[in-house]
């Protein structure tokens, strides 16, 4: 039998859930859809009531089949959800995680649904939503349903997260949204800090009704509500620390701009009084050559500002220098190229009055000289 790796790995965190785990199990089986390969991770945190022993039973009387693989974590203490989602996860072996519950909470009926999202929705993400159209929740007291609505307002409002439903244990993404994050494993809300540390992904919210489990107990207590406002606070501030952060280099990206085009006006100063002072009764230069001693004066003193100013180097080690100095003519006379380009282009195909295009025409070649030295002479990233 060729064995492949699956394709999807569903997380099932345990603690205490002896009366759940087997028909939880049985019924997950039964709803995955055929031809999808799957490994199933169950993560249990030492339950005193035997669960872990459960599953370690059923693992080894159940018939061995190819595409749907059962697993245990054994871990030697209660760790928090949060945590044993995370090693579920680095366990898994499959490109898109599933996590939920083991209560019968998260209906696996809505597993083929939400695998299929995927490619029906081009996300990376699909969150299953309480809180969307056809979402509810059934069983829960008052008192834990206002709870769950100002735990999600919170993170709605101070995290800025758009997703209705952030504080869902039941989700499916694809592994390598997270591959470069850190996870605080406080806690209940390993959702939340995905939807928070990821950027520019694609999310896909779809319907359910939670069902408030008819076994076993919740381990959801005041300390979880402790951590919950813990994390959120965490998240808060790395949030402000990254948009200040960002803050600041869009500041540094502006001034070294101002300082590079400021260098470039006095270069045009430079070139102008050497070109004229070479033609002056004094020397009596051909007005050509005065005007190359104009250019490369200018392109010299350019370079020496621009790296002393603007770029802030102070390495004028002889080998270094020089080669900057190469590359610095070389993106000059580019500059200069492009600017007459353009000029010609704007004014002979668009009919651009000549000073709005010699205008468009140097901011043009000033920026990208500007980023092609910051890049490539200077060798700075272009954004910090
Ligand atoms: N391994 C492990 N370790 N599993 C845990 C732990 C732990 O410390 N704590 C809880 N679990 C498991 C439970 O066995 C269950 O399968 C699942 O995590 C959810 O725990 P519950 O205690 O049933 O949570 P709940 O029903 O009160 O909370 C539900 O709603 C929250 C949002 O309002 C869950 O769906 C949460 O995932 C959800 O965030
Ligand atoms: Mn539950």
């Amino acid at each position: 039998m060729v064995q492949s790796n699956p394709q999807v790995s569903i997380i099932l965190p345990t603690y205490n859930e002896s009366q759940n785990i087997v028909n939880i199990l049985k019924l997950i089986g039964e709803n995955i859809p055929k031809g999808i390969h799957t490994e199933t991770i169950v993560v249990d945190d030492n339950s005193p009531d035997g669960t872990g022993e459960i599953v370690d039973d059923y693992i080894s009387n159940i018939k061995k089949i190819a595409e749907n693989t059962i697993d245990i974590i054994h871990r030697k203490t209660k760790n928090g959800l949060s945590s044993a989602i995370l090693n579920g996860i680095q366990n898994a072996k499959g490109e898109t995680i599933l996590v939920m519950d083991s209560d019968f909470s998260h209906p696996p009926q809505i597993i083929p649904k939400m695998i299929e999202s995927f490619k029906q929705y081009q996300c990376d993400l699909v969150v299953a939503s309480r809180y969307i159209t056809g979402g509810n929740i059934q069983g829960w007291t008052i008192k834990r349903k206002l709870m769950s609505k100002i735990a999600t307002l919170i993170a709605k409002k101070g995290l800025h997260v758009k997703t209705k439903d952030p504080m869902s244990g039941f989700f499916a993404f694809k592994k390598n949204i997270i591959n470069e994050l850190n996870f605080d494993t406080l806690g209940y809300k390993f959702l939340l800090e995905v939807l928070v540390k990821t950027k520019g992904i694609n999310i896909k919210e779809i319907p359910y009704t939670f069902e408030n489990r008819k076994s076993g107990s919740s381990k959801l207590d005041n300390s979880v509500i402790i951590d919950y406002f813990k994390s959120v606070w965490k998240l808060y501030k790395n949030e402000k620390i990254k948009t200040s952060n960002e803050k600041r280099n869009s500041i540094r990206f502006l001034s070294k701009a101002a300082r590079f085009f400021t260098v470039g006006a006095s270069g045009f100063i430079v070139n102008y009084v050497i070109s004229t002072l070479f033609t002056s009764g004094l020397t009596d230069f051909w007005y050509i050559h005065a005007n190359i001693f104009g250019i490369i004066a200018s392109i010299s003193t350019n370079f020496i500002l621009n790296k002393v100013w603007t770029f802030e180097d102070r390495d004028f080690t002889r080998k270094k220098t020089l080669s900057q100095f190469g590359k610095f003519s070389i993106f000059s006379s580019l500059g200069a190229l492009i600017q007459l380009g353009m000029v010609f282009w704007l004014v002979d195909y668009y009919d651009i009055s000549y000073p709005l295009a010699l205008i468009s025409a140097i901011a043009t070649a000033a920026l990208s000289n500007f980023i092609l030295n910051k890049k490539l002479t200077f060798k700075e990233k272009l954004w910090n």
